[in-house]
């Protein structure tokens, strides 16, 4: 990011003169067909196609080159591939290094699509997948294998939100297998507030529908390499077809303009969020990575610049299915839907089961009903009050 500061780089990243041609934003430049004036463009066009020259749609166009470039110097990385949606981006990334016979280390609570991708596809390609369910870098160690070829994190964890030691994890699995290949799914800090490239990790993911876009009306995925996966992934994902519609990557694109702004007032108000559930006696535990209770807190503090505005929380008991129903569907500002990143509040929960079938090396160790906030833009005293009446019924 040279001497930006992330704000700055936000706002100026991707915009140069080439992509925006007179105006503020980069031109939306719709194409299949990209014309060649001569011969001698065409040739030069082939030859620099891997390289920002206008090929054939499926390489990009402009508009996707200023969203690449914006994306591989915001995540300090050396190229950045587009998907059409978080999960293409997962696939695609492990796809591109590994081949039949390899294994695939894997956090056990990773994003749960993840985790059926890798039982439900590689397993077809006799690429095996070993589970880990800790923090430090130390037991990862000893479950690298001569041939794990990718090693896969995701921190905070999907739901349960554990924080992972990445130094420790990076240097015990490089200890063990130099070669191996290190992505992580970088969603919940929107690719900035974690610079996982900076800490040894090859490739860093984003579900760009979450945060990047911002306002729930788009998909997109991305994934920023360093130089030694650039290569590799880029070819890959083009001969997997991997690509974004131009408007799509516009929408990512205009997303970034606000993101720090965005992202600062989802931290804010989680936070005190985070903190009144902390005090509520129905609640046992707040796993929001910002909070000393949440698991893996203090790599937090270390390892990130700041928080957003997803995270979950335990009850002290399993509520009944029906106490449930009653509790979620009478929220005047959460709704509840999938995905999450986006302007607005949402809530989802997990029975204690729920979650134990979606922890494959995993201790689940509570026995309450977890609920997973997404704090969005409302006003925060709004926000609480809602789910101070959630707890009303509760009691009901
Ligand atoms: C952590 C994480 N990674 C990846 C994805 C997949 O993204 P998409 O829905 O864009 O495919 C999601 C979606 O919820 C997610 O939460």
């Amino acid at each position: 990011m040279n001497s930006k500061k992330l704000e700055t780089a936000l706002v100026s990243a991707g915009r140069s003169k080439r992509y925006t041609q007179g105006s503020v934003n980069p031109v939306i430049q719709r194409a299949s067909s990209l014309v060649f004036e001569s011969m001698a463009e065409k040739k030069r066009a082939t030859a620099g196609r891997a390289d920002g020259e206008l090929f054939y749609g499926r390489r990009g166009t402009l508009t996707h080159f200023s969203l690449q470039e914006a994306m591989t110097e915001l995540e300090g990385g050396a190229g950045c591939s587009l998907y059409p949606c978080g999960a293409a981006a997962v696939a695609n990334a492990i796809l591109a290094f590994v081949s039949a016979g390899d294994n695939v280390l894997m956090s056990g609570s990773v994003y749960e699509p993840t985790q059926d991708f890798c039982t439900k596809i590689l397993s077809k390609m006799n690429v095996s997948t070993t589970w880990f369910d800790h923090s430090s870098g130390c037991e990862i160690a000893e479950q690298v294998q001569p041939n794990t070829r990718v090693v896969f994190l995701e921190s905070p964890a999907s739901i349960t939100m554990e924080v992972q030691d990445v130094p420790a994890i990076v240097a015990a699995v490089r200890s063990k297998a130099p070669e191996a290949i290190i992505i992580i799914d970088n969603t919940w800090g929107a690719g900035v507030l974690f610079r996982a490239l900076d800490f040894g990790v090859d490739i860093s993911i984003q579900a760009g529908t979450k945060y990047l876009i911002g306002h729930s009306d788009a998909m997109i995925g991305t994934a920023v390499a360093n130089q030694r996966c650039w290569p590799q992934l880029r070819e890959n994902s083009y001969l997997m077809g991997q690509m974004v519609d131009a408007d799509t990557a516009y929408m990512a694109s205009r997303g970034l303009r606000t993101l720090a702004v965005r992202l600062r007032q989802h931290e804010q108000s989680a936070i005190q969020v985070a903190r009144w559930l902390a005090e509520r006696p129905e609640v046992a535990v707040v796993n929001h990575p910002a909070l000393p209770q949440c698991k893996g807190h203090a790599f937090w503090q270390r390892d990130f610049t700041g928080s957003s505005g997803l995270f979950s929380f335990v009850l002290k008991e399993k509520v009944s299915d029906t106490q449930l129903a009653h509790y979620l569907d009478n929220f005047t500002h959460f709704s509840m839907a999938y995905s999450w990143g986006g302007y607005e509040s949402l809530i989802l929960a997990n029975q204690p089961e729920e979650l134990a079938a979606i922890r494959p090396a995993g201790a689940v160790d509570f026995s309450g009903t977890l609920v997973r906030l997404h704090i969005g833009l409302e006003n925060v005293d709004d926000l609480i009050d809602d789910l101070r009446k959630g707890f009303e019924r509760l009691h009901q």
